[in-house]
């Protein structure tokens, strides 16, 4: 893969989450490459904008405006896109939201995804939640084909877990977090928010929460997506804060081999439990990026912090081909930059929350 340089100054585009062409020349078929040679191979799909908590880092309390129910997609035209990206290489379909298990047809999404195939075999199907009531949807997630589970958890504490989520839910969280791990679908990822003066006296504890159930649990660096646009740079608990907080308690030894991976990962004390660490602020991994996202309401975005988007709707809904539809998503990959610019000082904060762009 080629090195895309880190850090390099970004320009920004003028708009926010504004309409990008999505005309493409180019030649259709085989991979989905950028122009820095990363090859895309897996795609985020956000299949509500909703949730059953209100994250301080995510959503406002009050205000949020929802995507209207009928611009979101149906079952059909998700997978009609997954399809199209699968027979393009895309082989990992991670879902999420909002929170992906307020739809109701969560089942039918996952089935009809772990059918589809690549070029090169089957794909894999993985999801991001909150755990709220996962253990109900668990058999049928299961039998439907669902490979593996990243479940978010911030505090162990339930007052903290009230005010971070503005919902006294902690209990039906761990609740979904232990249903995951009897399951035995592995591994199994638990997901952190460090938080300074909020839960970063917790580093340690919930390590070995997450341990004790055999699960991976990996600290994310907070970053600018939240709808109430309230991020500050102090306020966020760097990767090296992290290190410095598990080094009281653990001997870390890097596990090599992350390839495209989000997080750098390190075992405790030799193992066999481990932790990681995604420092998308202080340490982005943009040169190994292969995700590309598809909001809830038909939008292709080449990045989290990307400000464009490229509207599949039309296709979709008027009668486009699927050619039409991977045009779509070659024109987003070809606008792709080579990072995110969140370290730069013209940085836009796109204008959707992560709850409305998919984690
Ligand atoms: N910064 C970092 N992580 C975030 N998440 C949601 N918003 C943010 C943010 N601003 C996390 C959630 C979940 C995953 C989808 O992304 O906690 O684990
Ligand atoms: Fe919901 Fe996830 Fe946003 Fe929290 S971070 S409010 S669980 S979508």
């Amino acid at each position: 893969m080629t090195a895309v340089p880190l850090g390099a100054t970004i320009p920004v585009g003028a708009g926010r989450d504004a309409a990008a062409p999505t005309a493409y020349e180019g030649a259709l078929g085989g991979p989905i490459v950028d122009r820095f040679g990363r090859v895309h191979r897996d795609l985020r799909v956000s299949l509500t904008d909703r949730c059953s908590l209100r994250c301080t880092y995510c959503m406002p309390e009050q205000g949020n405006e929802w995507l209207a129910r009928e611009s979101i997609l149906s079952v059909d035209e998700i997978v009609r896109v997954a399809r199209v990206a699968a027979a393009n290489g895309i082989s990992t379909f991670r879902l999420t939201g909002g929170e992906p298990l307020l739809r109701r047809d969560i089942a039918e999404v996952v089935g009809r995804l772990a059918e589809l195939r690549t070029p090169d075999g089957p794909v894999r199907i993985a999801m991001t939640t909150n755990g709220i009531r996962l253990g109900d949807h668990l058999p049928d997630l299961i039998d439907a084909g669902l490979h593996r589970l990243n479940i978010s958890i911030d505090t162990l504490d339930r007052e903290r877990f009230r005010d971070l989520t503005r919902r006294d839910r902690l209990a039906d969280v761990l609740e979904g977090i232990e249903a995951a791990a009897r399951s035995g679908l592995k591994p199994l990822k638990l997901n952190t928010v460090a938080m300074r003066g909020v839960n970063e006296d917790e580093i340690v504890p919930l390590v070995e929460y997450a341990a004790s159930l055999g699960a991976q649990l990996r600290f994310i660096e907070q970053m600018p997506l939240d709808a109430g646009h309230t991020w500050r740079r102090e306020s966020m608990v760097t990767r090296e804060e992290i290190l410095s907080a598990l080094a009281t308690r653990w001997r870390l030894d890097p596990i090599p081999g992350r390839g495209g991976a989000p997080a750098e990962t390190w075992l405790l004390d030799g193992g066999p439990a481990s932790v990681g660490v995604i420092a998308s602020v202080t340490a982005p991994f943009c040169g190994d990026c292969d995700r590309m996202r598809l909001t809830a309401d038909g939008q292709i975005r080449n990045c989290l912090f990307s400000n464009d988007e490229y509207d599949l709707v039309p296709r979709l809904r008027g009668g486009g081909s699927d050619d039409d539809i991977e045009r779509v998503l070659r024109a987003a990959i070809a606008g792709k930059l080579p990072g995110h610019a969140i370290n730069d000082p013209s940085f836009l904060q796109p204008e959707r929350g992560m709850n409305a762009i998919g984690g």
